[in-house]
């Protein structure tokens, strides 16, 4: 593969988990920006990256750099991603792209045309046993599909005591659960059905309208390992769990069920896809099974294995079967697609990879549930 000179925006969760997917693949991991120029240095001194940016100006205008990769919190993203590409730089973005369908638009529009690659990480595409679903369901295995339903549900916002910068609408957007979580599940069953939501009903609640917020920065997931000493209460007003009937475009329907305060549940999404000849089911907590269920003849328990699965899977697959690929497999094959593309260099063909379209698409969707929880009624998209 050509190397590619990166950066990274963010030093959280999510930005070593990029630094590590990155150079898996070769990449070469040249700079980091944290939130102060001492957290940049901080980061690039324990994940071994050159350069540490004072601010974002200093990362944009280094000449080096030809991709940016940001894992900054949400209510950067717009900004971040629109400077970067003004810059001429390709950008991976994190999900959920922007805070508003009026940032995820404007920054469609500025990536159309610009030359440059957009991508927003919607990392679970890439398990390979999601590609063999798709291809089941393009070959027509399942039949004419009737149902869609699952959930993503996680147990690290369970308590009062819990926080995180998600759960206020200033940092993360509006909608919480749903948007954190339940785009991930929205954009995986449309892109392995090929089917689009076109109408959702809503009930959301937020569970705790108080919560406990740690004085000073914590990161994501520490909370459930580290001893947090003072705390301030602050009013909550984003969901804590909530479901959506839906409907898609072809007259299948179904819900989902997202989730952060599920005991025992700790980062688990899954669906279920019924058709008229079979059903598939699948659980990103055991990623590399898949269920198939059938009428007339005996279920089947898919393994991942290379030599057991169509092309278009085998190629997402990195290890032979029994051989466990998992989260940091995902995010490798997110970005291998990413700068395949980019080295291939026809920007006419088709995107491998969830573009900025698809992340506008998440955000027009998290829109339509808000107004149909707030408003108690079905609402249609576009
Ligand atoms: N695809 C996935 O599986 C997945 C998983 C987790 C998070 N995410 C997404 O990744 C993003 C980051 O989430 P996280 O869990 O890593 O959060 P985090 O809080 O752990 O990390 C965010 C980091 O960004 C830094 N930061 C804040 N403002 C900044 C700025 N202006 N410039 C540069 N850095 C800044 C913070 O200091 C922190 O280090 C979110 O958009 C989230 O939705 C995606």
């Amino acid at each position: 593969m050509r190397v590619f000179n990166v950066a990274i925006v963010g030093t959280g969760f999510m930005g070593p988990a990029h630094t590590e997917g990155l150079r898996r693949l070769g990449m070469n991991v040249a700079g980091i920006l944290g939130s102060s120029a001492e957290k940049s240095r901080r980061a690039a001194e324990e994940l071994g990256i050159p350069r540490a940016y004072g601010n974002y100006s200093e990362l944009l205008a280094d000449g080096e750099i030809e991709a940016v990769h940001i894992t900054s919190p949400n209510r950067h993203h717009y900004e971040q991603a629109s400077a970067a590409l003004r810059a001429g730089k390709h950008v991976h973005c994190e999900k959920p792209l922007a805070m508003t369908s009026a940032e995820s638009g404007a920054l469609c529009d500025l990536a159309r045309g610009s030359g440059l690659a957009a991508g927003v990480n919607y990392n679970m595409r890439f398990y390979p046993l999601n590609w063999e679903v798709r291809a089941m369901i393009r070959s027509g295995a399942l039949g004419r599909i009737n149902s869609i339903y699952g959930s993503y549900v996680q147990d690290w916002l369970l308590y009062p005591t819990d926080y995180n910068w998600r759960v206020l609408s200033e940092e993360g957007g509006k909608l919480r659960a749903v948007a954190d979580i339940g785009t991930h599940w929205l954009d995986l069953v449309q892109f392995v059905t090929g089917l689009s939501v076109s109408g959702v009903q809503a009930d959301l609640k937020t569970v705790y309208p108080t919560r406990q917020r740690p004085i000073g920065e914590v990161e994501t997931f520490s909370a459930k390992v580290e001893e947090i000493e003072a705390t301030e209460s602050i009013a909550i007003e984003t969901e804590d769990s909530g479901a959506a009937l839906l409907r898609f475009g072809d007259g299948a329907h179904g819900s989902l069920w997202v989730s952060q305060i599920t005991a025992g549940r700790k980062n688990c999404l899954r669906y279920e896809i019924a058709g008229s000849e079979a059903t598939v089911a699948w659980n990103s907590e055991q990623p590399n099974e898949l269920w198939i269920g059938h009428r007339n003849e005996a279920n089947r328990h898919l393994l991942r294995d290379p030599g057991l699965v169509s092309e278009d899977a085998r190629a997402h697959i990195g290890y032979p079967g029994g051989h466990n690929e998992g989260y940091d497999d995902s995010f490798k094959h997110s970005f291998k697609s990413f700068y395949d593309y980019i080295a291939a260099g026809d920007f006419s063909a088709p995107e491998p990879f969830p573009t900025f379209a698809d992340g506008h698409n998440e955000i027009v969707l998290c829109e339509a549930i808000l107004e149909s929880h707030e408003q108690g009624r079905w609402v249609e998209i576009g």
